[in-house]
């Protein structure tokens, strides 16, 4: 695959973006929905599908898994953290499955037992070579209480109850709403799944699921909607975000309106009006329904341009402040005060900056440092971008940015 960088030439802080910008399918739905495939006898269709790298990924892995139906290929795996969702389809129902230690994003640990506990908690056993996972035997439902939440542990182990022998609750599970849609069209397709989207859910297990027809619809991406929402912020004289679910935005869109943004929100679409000076306000992530850790790189980019001392509280990650560096060099004012805390005091002008962005939702806030910056901005590793925003920069530039991707 040939490498790609994208070149974005800034607009010095004016307010110019124009147009409406429809979001795409939700990369964190899509990719559970394509792993949940293996729990069905007949073929799923899948509608609204984005056109994004992690979605190429987890097809191959999907197809590799025809030659070798209870091995994750490594190089595969290795890339992506939601290579781990798969885990759950192929044991529940091949009864066994090997892979590697997940790779994707560096946000710091992002540890697997949540999964190998409530695969033991199930009847499972778990063999470790080196990196190497081997997970085998027949599931049966078991009570499991995640010590904290995780969205992927919830989604797998979900999945994977319903095919197991009885009945299986997990509490203290991730509401996100990816959570609820996916339980929702497998419940339409014979899954018995009570509670999606509260923190207790029940499964009882059952037969293999039959789609018979029926498609799964990819729900918009909430991460990608509120990102475009903040570009607006930062540097739109008008622009209306389309195909968008405002109902599961409210935690950005209500600090945002704090600190001074103008918005109008509909059933299916978000505009932000041109509006003046911004003032800081502080930022805590959280799990749904609180503010997305996926959106806290972006935030930080708008809160470089807002009046005042912002901090942002990260409570889901360790290494989530990788970014910030970067930022800093294009003039941002930002000091890390310990590896969950950062306090930036702004606004700062931002001055254009050849730039690599270290995960997939950094790179997004990436482009909007740019957009929003002086001169000409180089964001090299176009590949980490691509991950999760289908053909960005052509969507960009039906806005009026300046942005072109150029291989390398
Ligand atoms: C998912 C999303 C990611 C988002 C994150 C938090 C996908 C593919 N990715 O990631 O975009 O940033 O939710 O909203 O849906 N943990 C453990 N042990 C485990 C599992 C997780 O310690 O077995 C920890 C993680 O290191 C992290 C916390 O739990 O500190 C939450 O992570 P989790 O919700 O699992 O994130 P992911 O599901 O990996």
């Amino acid at each position: 695959m040939p490498k790609s960088k994208f070149i974005v030439e800034g607009l010095a802080g004016a307010k110019t973006l124009r147009g409406s910008i429809a979001v795409g399918g939700a990369k964190n739905a899509v990719l559970k929905a394509l792993a949940a495939s293996v729990l069905f006898d007949d073929e799923m269709p899948l509608e609204r599908v984005p056109d994004i790298e992690d979605v190429k990924r987890m097809r191959e892995l999907l197809e590799s898994l025809k030659t070798d139906p209870t091995v994750l290929r490594r190089d595969i795996a290795e890339r992506m953290r939601a290579s781990v969702v798969l885990t759950g389809p192929v044991l529940a129902r091949r009864g066994s499955v090997t892979f590697p230690f997940p790779g994707g994003c560096v946000l710091g640990e992002r540890p697997i037992d949540l999964f190998l506990d409530g695969y033991k908690a199930m009847g499972a056993t778990v063999e470790e070579r080196g990196d190497l996972f081997t997970i085998s035997g027949k599931l049966k439902g078991a009570h499991i209480t995640f010590p904290f939440v995780s969205v992927t542990a919830t989604e797998t182990l979900m999945m994977a109850a319903t095919l197991a022998d009885g009945e299986t609750t997990l509490e203290n599970a991730a509401m996100e709403p990816e959570i609820p849609d996916l339980a929702y069209y497998l419940n339409e397709c014979g899954a018995n799944i009570k509670g999606a989207g509260s923190s207790v859910i029940t499964i009882t297990g059952g037969k293999p699921l039959r789609a018979n027809g029926i498609a799964y619809v990819t729900p918009p991406d909430r991460i990608e909607a509120g990102s475009f929402v903040i570009l607006a912020a930062l540097v739109g004289d008008g622009v209306t975000v389309t195909n968008c679910e405002p109902a599961h935005m409210q935690a950005l869109l209500t600090l945002l309106r704090r600190a001074g943004v103008n918005i109008e929100e509909g059933k299916d679409f978000v505009r932000v009006t041109k509006g003046g000076a911004y003032k800081s306000v502080a930022v805590r992530t959280h799990e749904y329904p609180g503010f997305p850790t996926d959106l806290q790189a972006p935030m930080a980019v708008f809160l470089s341009q807002a009046q005042g001392e912002a901090t942002i509280l990260e409570t889901i990650f360790d290494g989530r402040f990788r970014y910030v560096d970067d930022l800093i060099r294009m003039g941002a004012d930002i000091t890390v005060m310990n590896p969950h805390r950062i306090l930036i005091r702004g606004p700062r002008i931002l001055t254009d900056k050849r730039l690599e962005s270290p995960d997939l939702r950094a790179g997004l806030a990436y482009i909007l440092a740019a957009a929003v910056a002086e001169g000409t901005s180089t964001i090299e590793n176009a590949y980490t971008i691509d991950r999760g925003y289908e053909k960005i920069e052509l969507r960009l530039q039906k806005l009026g940015l300046n942005i072109k991707r150029e291989e390398v």
